[in-house]
């Protein structure tokens, strides 16, 4: 049990990669603070967690709130007496598109909603953790992150961000015993890639081979990942951008 004792809390939780995070850290013997904007999925991922034996909680937050941050940190505290580990994977795409047609409301709120609310869930897990003796984060980023993008400016743009909100704050709290590092995911099924997939079925066939495994990854990959980083097992591993991605990004 690579979390035992351990309180985790995983924002985005309610499908997806984040519920397979959240399902992951529950096996591994965390108890699991279950954070999204959605209280039906994030209601079904705490009880899946029970009904594979484990202990969770739902809150329900929109984490591009600074408010909604602020008290979903207090409920884990509140809810299990503390906050050991926590996965910062809510994120929304909001559309993509040429630059010169795009709207700046599109490519702030993709901002606010994949970098911004990275940055405030840091801000407030930090926090509790540096009054407590440390703890591990581990931010979910994207292989969008990594290469110029085209149409995908501002999630690409945020996405980076996200690389090096991770590796400044490891380097700002790596002596006060918290290990920040972040998970790049590739061309992972979730349900809104599966979606993306029927709507643009010729993208689809290309992304299904962007991989040099010639696949696509499953949202448990991801969350195996994660786990490890936010586990002793990585102790000496920080400020790091772990691509998971059946090798996408050594083409
Ligand atoms: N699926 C992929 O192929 C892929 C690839 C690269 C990166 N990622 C990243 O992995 C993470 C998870 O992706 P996914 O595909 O599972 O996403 P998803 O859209 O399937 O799920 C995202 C979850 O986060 C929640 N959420 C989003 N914004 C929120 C907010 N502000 N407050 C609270 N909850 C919020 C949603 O309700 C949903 O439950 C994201 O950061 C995404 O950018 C995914």
């Amino acid at each position: 049990m690579l979390l035992k004792d351990k309180v985790a809390l995983v924002t985005g939780a309610g499908v997806g990669i984040g519920r397979a995070i959240a399902l992951t850290c529950a096996r591994e013997g965390a108890s699991v603070v279950v954070a999204d904007f959605n209280e039906v999925t994030g209601a079904e991922t705490v009880a899946l967690i029970e009904s594979q034996g484990g202990r969770g909680a739902f809150i329900k937050a929109d984490v591009s709130n600074e408010d909604a941050v602020a008290s979903m940190v207090d409920f884990a505290v509140a809810t299990y007496g503390g906050l050991h580990v926590a996965c910062n994977s809510a994120a929304v795409s909001k559309g993509s598109g040429p630059i010169h047609e795009f709207s700046k409301e599109i490519f702030d709120n993709t901002l606010d909603m994949c970098l911004t609310n990275t940055w405030l869930c840091q801000k407030y897990e930090v926090k509790h953790m540096l009054a407590n003796g440390g703890g591990n984060i581990v931010n979910i980023s994207s292989n969008a992150s990594l290469r110029g993008q085209p149409y995908n400016t501002a999630y690409a743009a945020a996405k980076a961000g996200v690389n090096l909100l991770t590796k400044s704050s490891a380097a700002e709290y790596g002596s006060k015993n918290i290990r920040i590092n972040a998970v790049s995911p590739g061309v992972i099924r979730t349900p809104g890639v599966e979606k993306y997939f029927e709507e643009q079925p010729k993208i689809a066939e290309g992304l299904k081979r962007a991989a040099v495994m010639n696949r696509i990854g499953e949202p448990q990959e991801i969350a195996e990942a994660v786990v490890f980083l936010l586990s002793d097992n990585a102790s000496f591993i920080t400020g790091q951008i772990l691509s998971v991605d059946g090798g996408q990004s050594v083409r």
